[in-house]
């Protein structure tokens, strides 16, 4: 029997300028709309290259042409496969996550959610702690002193909290503050965990970070369903890529 796996997908989310116009052509109307609303020409890159990668991916793993691959988006936005006109959901799934020039992409036979946030972030912790983090959640983190350690904890916190509430498909119209995502480090085959807007189901909680060949000034997390026993991780680049 075929042991079920998501695979994670480290992307750099640059190119060439001179590539970019032939990279827009590879997404749909709807994403090359959404492209050139990007006031910023780095923003609009970012886009564009990620969503790119997003479908060779997927299309690489469907075994079918990029230009077949239909996606649409779930009632609190999160973009899904479809198989035909009809919007039939795909059983592959996926999910994506950026900072900067970084993106993550998971893809896997049940539902994912990913994120991934840089280090050097600039955030007021404590806004976000009081107004998102548990009662458990912000005992532990208020418990450790003032420093790095400190701010690894509160991006390693929130990127299993979003990680799970994407992977669920609700983003943040899920009360963050409901549920308690563990603060120490995880085993290498993930931790199951409970969501309360899900409460028919388990997920298993992994965390990304140099360990998995992340560089170490960022962080991320997958979400999966509780039936993947591992992820893989790789990196992949849009100009060796085809
Ligand atoms: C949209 C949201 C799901 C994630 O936003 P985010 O962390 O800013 O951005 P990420 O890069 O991790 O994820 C965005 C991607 O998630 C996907 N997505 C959008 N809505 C989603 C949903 N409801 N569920 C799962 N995935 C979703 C999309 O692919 C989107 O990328 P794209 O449309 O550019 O291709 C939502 O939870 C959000 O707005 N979070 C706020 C983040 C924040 O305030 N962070 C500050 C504290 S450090």
């Amino acid at each position: 029997m075929r042991v079920p796996v998501v695979a994670l997908h480290v992307v750099e989310l640059r190119a060439e300028e001179s590539s970019l116009a032939a990279l827009a052509c590879e997404l749909s109307e709807d994403e090359r709309v959404r492209a050139d609303r990007f006031s910023m020409p780095e923003g609009r890159r970012r886009f564009v290259v990620g969503r790119a990668m997003l479908r060779r991916l997927l299309a690489e793993r469907l075994g079918i042409g990029a230009a077949a691959i239909r996606l649409a988006e779930g009632a609190h936005g999160k973009p899904h496969l479809v198989a035909d006109t009809n919007c039939t959901k795909l059983a592959l799934e996926f999910n994506l996550s950026h900072t900067g020039d970084l993106a993550l992409i998971a893809i896997g036979p049940t539902e994912v959610g990913v994120d991934v946030e840089s280090l050097h972030r600039r955030v007021d912790t404590m806004a976000v702690v009081r107004r998102f983090f548990s009662e458990t959640e912000r005992g532990g983190f208020e418990a450790r002193p003032d420093g790095n350690e400190r701010d690894q904890l509160f991006f390693r916190v929130w990127t299993r909290k979003e990680a799970l509430v994407k992977a669920v498909g609700r983003g943040l119209s899920c009360p963050l503050s409901n549920f308690t995502v563990p603060l120490g480090t995880l085993p290498a085959g993930g931790l199951l965990i409970d969501c309360p807007e899900e409460t028919n189901r388990k997920w298993r909680l992994f965390d990304v970070g140099s360990r998995e060949g992340l560089d170490p000034n960022f962080v991320g997390a997958v979400v999966t369903g509780a039936e993947i026993q591992s992820i893989t991780v790789g990196t992949s680049h849009i100009e060796s890529h085809r």
